[in-house]
Order: structure tokens, then C-alpha cells, then sequence
């Protein structure tokens, strides 16, 4: 290879490194901002007049965001190409299943205090706990199987098992459409994010997208496209 073309390349792939670097950090911090803050408004009591209830929610919106953001790498990486973002899949499902398992934790402990009796009365008699809890159970093999040795270990399998991403996020959306009263533009808003990201990853519309895209690369770079 030429030296200049050498070098080039070289700078590209740190580029590329420093960039994917550079979104790490920052997805490492915006998903720990909110469990900062929470630490911080507890100490300073700050969390209003149910602290717990305050609690349970404040893990719960975090951890429905991370999971849509998690179902959303792909739709964006089809969109508009970015590759780096891919890492980032399973560093947001991660931080959802950490805020769920939060979410929970507060759910049986400051709320039922750890009373067995108590939380399963919690839990199926309110049908959007149900729901939630049923979306909880189902994250688990998922969060335990997220590693490169699991991916290996179950091969196809592993794949599979990782679509129940949609059910899980489905469940999530269900569990909070029914716990809301009266005000529903949240709930609406991240259905409508759920439901767009899975618009993108559909077949017909998934290869448009890829076409557009590959021909404005192609005009950017000054090649024609292909015309098949
Ligand atoms: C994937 C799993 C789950 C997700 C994504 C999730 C998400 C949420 C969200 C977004 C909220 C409302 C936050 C807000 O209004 O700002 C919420 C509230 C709540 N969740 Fe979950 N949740 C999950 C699982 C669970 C589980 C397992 C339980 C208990 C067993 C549970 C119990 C509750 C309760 C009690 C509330 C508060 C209701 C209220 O007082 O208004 N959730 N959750």
C-alpha cells in the first residue's frame, strides 16, 4: 500500500475508534444521569411526599426508555448508515434491564418489604403489575445471556432468544398504558417511537431505506448507483 494511502487509512479507522469511544462515554453517561439524580435527590430529601412511589417511577421511565433505545439501534444503523452506533445495542439493553431490575427491587422491598405474601397479592391483583412483572421475568434470560460466550454457546438459538425484545418492550408499553390516568401523550409517544422502529426493520420498508441510502453514499462519493 502507498505510504499516503497508509496513513489515510490509518486516520480513518482512529477516527472511527475515537468516535465510537466517544459515543460510549457518552451513552455511559446519559443512562447513569438519572440514577445519579435520584441518588442525589434522596440525600437531600428531595424525592416529595411518597418517595417510594417517587422511586418506582423514576426507574421505571429510564427503563423503558433504554429498552426503546436498545430495539432502536438497528432501525437508525438502517437509516442513516451509522454502524458505530451497533455496540450500543446491548449497552442500552443493559442499562434498561438495570433500571427494571431496580424498578422491581424497590417494587418488593421499600414497597412490600420483602413480605412474600404481600408482593404476590401485589402483583396479581393489579393487572398492570401483572404485566410489568411478566415483562421482568422474560428480560431475565436475555440480561444473563447478553455476553459473547452465551452468543457462541447458543449459536442460532441466541438470536431467537433475543427477539423477545418485542415482547418484552410490548409488555413494558402495555404495563404503562394502564397504569396512566387521564394524561396519555407519554405512553403515545413511545408507542409511536416502538412502532416506527419496528416500521423500519419491516422487509419493504427496511430496502428502501437501505437503497436511498446506499445511492446518497454513492452521489456523496461521486459514483453513480448501481441501477438494479
Ligand atoms: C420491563 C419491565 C418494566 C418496565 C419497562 C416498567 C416501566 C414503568 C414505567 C414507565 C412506569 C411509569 C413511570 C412514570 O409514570 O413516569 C412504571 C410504573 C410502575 N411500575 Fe413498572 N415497569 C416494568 C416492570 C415492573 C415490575 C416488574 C413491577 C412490579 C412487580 C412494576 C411496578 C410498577 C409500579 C407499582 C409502578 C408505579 C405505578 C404508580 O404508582 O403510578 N413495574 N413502570
Amino acid at each position: 500500500m502507498a505510504p499516503r494511502v497508509e496513513t489515510m487509512t490509518k486516520t480513518r479507522k482512529l477516527d472511527r475508534k475515537s468516535t465510537q469511544q466517544l459515543m460510549r462515554l457518552g451513552a455511559h453517561m446519559a443512562a447513569l444521569y438519572p440514577l445519579a439524580l435520584l441518588i442525589w435527590d434522596y440525600y437531600q430529601a428531595n424525592l416529595g411526599a411518597d418517595p417510594v412511589r417517587e422511586i418506582l417511577l423514576r426507574t421505571g421511565e429510564p427503563a423503558l426508555v433504554f429498552l426503546i433505545l436498545s430495539l432502536a439501534v438497528t432501525p437508525l444503523t438502517i437509516l442513516f448508515g451509522w454502524k458505530q452506533l451497533h455496540p450500543l445495542r446491548r449497552t442500552f439493553g443493559l442499562y434498561g434491564f438495570m433500571y427494571v431490575a431496580l424498578h422491581f427491587t424497590t417494587f418488593i422491598w421499600l414497597d412490600y418489604g420483602l413480605n412474600l405474601q404481600f408482593i404476590w397479592d401485589g402483583v396479581v391483583e393489579q393487572n398492570f403489575v401483572l404485566v410489568g412483572f411478566a415483562a421482568f421475568l422474560l428480560l431475565l434470560p436475555l440480561a444473563m445471556t447478553s455476553n459473547k460466550w452465551s452468543q457462541r454457546r447458543l449459536g442460532k438459538r441466541w438470536k431467537t432468544l433475543h427477539k423477545l425484545v418485542y415482547v418484552i418492550i410490548l409488555l413494558a408499553l402495555i404495563h404503562f398504558w394502564w397504569l396512566v390516568k387521564n394524561v396519555y401523550y407519554m405512553p403515545f409517544f413511545y408507542s409511536a417511537v416502538v412502532t416506527l422502529a419496528l416500521l423500519v426493520r419491516w422487509q419493504p420498508v427496511k430496502q428502501k431505506a437501505l437503497r436511498f441510502q446506499r445511492r446518497f453514499r454513492n452521489r456523496k462519493s461521486g459514483r453513480s448507483a448501481p441501477t438494479s
